[in-house]
């Protein structure tokens, strides 16, 4: 994983098709997808449910590129070396999701991954800056987690000072939550490179049917382009 700026689109399987998730990352991918994001939810950190690291490892092989996994888990720490078993590339923690937030940062690069740290949208960023030197990816929730296709929150401010925080850092910005074409320009223009999408990629298309899956990747991918700083 080498680091750069870029605009990097990773499409979110919390909006495919559950029963055909080899399939539906290899069919992103094949239609232009820069990493696969994968939400894990465990009903109690958030209210709501998915998968856990044996899906992770089952989808693992039809990934060619970064398998990026969100972890909305609480606890986090008795999991991390199973997700990085399963093959996960980049492993991202909430910050809101223990009291020792370091020790997981720590454990997930111990663990050989990447590290993220992930902020709900009321979180704010003097914690942060702390926590610099430990992470390779800060993952600004641009909806509350739980749900996708919820409506996206503004939180361009919070983007742009984070920017300014990390200056030559080689740190990820990534946004998750309610990107689209629309929405896609106001996150690059603050700062971010890694736009997290779920509806916004996998709407109109099906694993028969990908082309949708390529117009709407390349759609979100020239708004944030064109609107990059
Ligand atoms: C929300 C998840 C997101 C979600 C994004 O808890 O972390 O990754 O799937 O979905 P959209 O793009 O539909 O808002
Ligand atoms: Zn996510």
């Amino acid at each position: 994983m080498a680091f750069d700026r870029s605009i990097k689109i990773a499409p979110s399987i919390l909006a495919a098709d559950f029963a055909n998730f080899g399939a539906e990352c290899a069919a992103v991918e094949a239609q232009g997808a820069d990493w696969v994001h994968v939400d894990v939810m465990d009903g109690h950190f958030v209210p709501n449910i998915t998968f856990g690291p044996a899906t992770c490892a089952a989808i693992r092989p039809h990934i060619k590129g970064v398998m990026d996994v969100h972890l909305m888990i609480a606890p986090v720490d008795p999991y991390i070396e199973a997700f990085a078993d399963a093959g996960a590339d980049v492993i991202t923690a909430h910050l809101e999701a223990g009291p020792h937030i370091h020790r997981t940062l720590q454990a997930i690069r111990g663990a050989g991954a990447k590290a993220g740290l992930a902020l709900n949208p009321g979180t704010g960023l003097g914690d942060v800056a702390h926590l610099l030197d430990m992470v390779d990816l800060v993952c600004v929730m641009t909806v509350n987690p739980g749900f996708g296709g919820q409506k996206f929150i503004d939180l361009s401010a919070k983007i742009r000072d984070l920017r300014a925080m990390i200056g030559d850092r080689p740190i990820h910005i990534e946004i998750d939550g309610g990107v689209t074409p629309q929405t896609a320009p106001i996150v690059a223009a603050a700062g971010a490179d890694v736009l997290v999408a779920g509806s916004a990629v996998f709407k109109g298309g099906s694993v028969e049917d990908p082309a949708p899956y390529g117009a709407n990747i390349a759609a979100i991918r020239a708004a944030a382009e064109a609107a990059q700083s």
